[in-house]
């Protein structure tokens, strides 16, 4: 099986999360759109969903699915959406597709998150993958000097603009063994809108995409 594969394994696998006539949390990414896809084969199912991305979004319309917006929606069960890394304790880090901060408001509103991941992104310590940190535009020189303080090599996503108008640095070689101190450590940080750790609000169920097909833990 190709990593590919194993993405649409894990994704198609979450349609058992998705309740009838609910609206569905959609995350961001390569794996995501496999879900999206799989959303796409029940959509007379369900009521629609929110979504954290314009990308997300404007895949959804193509199929036909509503998109709500997320002030209009007070509560809903079930957030979907990949990692870039994920240890034992439903710790992630997220944001390679620049979406973390919609994704991590549109998790903070759902009863559960469902993460969906391929087998490559299961770690003993996050921080391999370079942690992504979105920043007010301005404040990007101070904040990449606060990182390094915080033993970070920030470098600048160049090119990149999130959907919130901001810029993303990229953390190099942090060996994160307290995600959820360190979550909070860097959100405190003026002019960080929010960083890719989700540790104070993990997942709660992970489906993993192997060569031997989907599995949760
Ligand atoms: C988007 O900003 C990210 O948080 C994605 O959820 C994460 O990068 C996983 O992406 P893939 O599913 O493309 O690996």
């Amino acid at each position: 099986m190709t990593q590919d594969e194993m993405k649409k394994a894990a994704a198609w696998a979450a349609l058992e999360f998705v309740e009838d006539d609910s609206i569905v949390g959609v995350g961001t990414g390569s794996t995501v759109n496999h879900f999206i896809d799989a959303l796409g084969s029940i959509k007379d199912r369900i009521k629609g969903a929110v979504s954290s991305s314009e990308a997300s979004t404007e895949r959804l319309k193509e199929l036909g699915i509503e998109v709500y917006d997320l002030n209009s929606v007070a509560s809903f069960s079930v957030y979907v959406d990949g990692a870039d890394e994920i240890n034992a304790r439903n710790h992630m880090i997220k944001g390679g597709g620049a979406a973390l901060t919609r994704e991590k408001i549109v998790a903070a509103v759902a009863d559960k998150f469902v993460c969906i991941i391929d087998n490559t992104k299961e770690v003993d310590v996050l921080g391999k993958f370079p942690l992504p940190v979105e920043v007010i535009p301005m404040a990007r020189s101070y904040v990449a000097r606060e990182l390094v303080k915080l033993g970070g090599d920030p470098v600048y996503r160049e090119g990149v603009v999130t959907d919130n108008g901001n810029v993303i640095l990229d953390v190099h070689n942090m060996q994160i063994t307290d995600p959820v101190a360190t979550e909070e450590q860097i959100n405190a940080i003026v002019g960080v809108v929010t960083n890719g750790l989700f540790a104070a609000r993990g997942a709660d169920h992970v489906i993993i995409g192997t060569p031997e097909g989907a599995k949760q833990r």
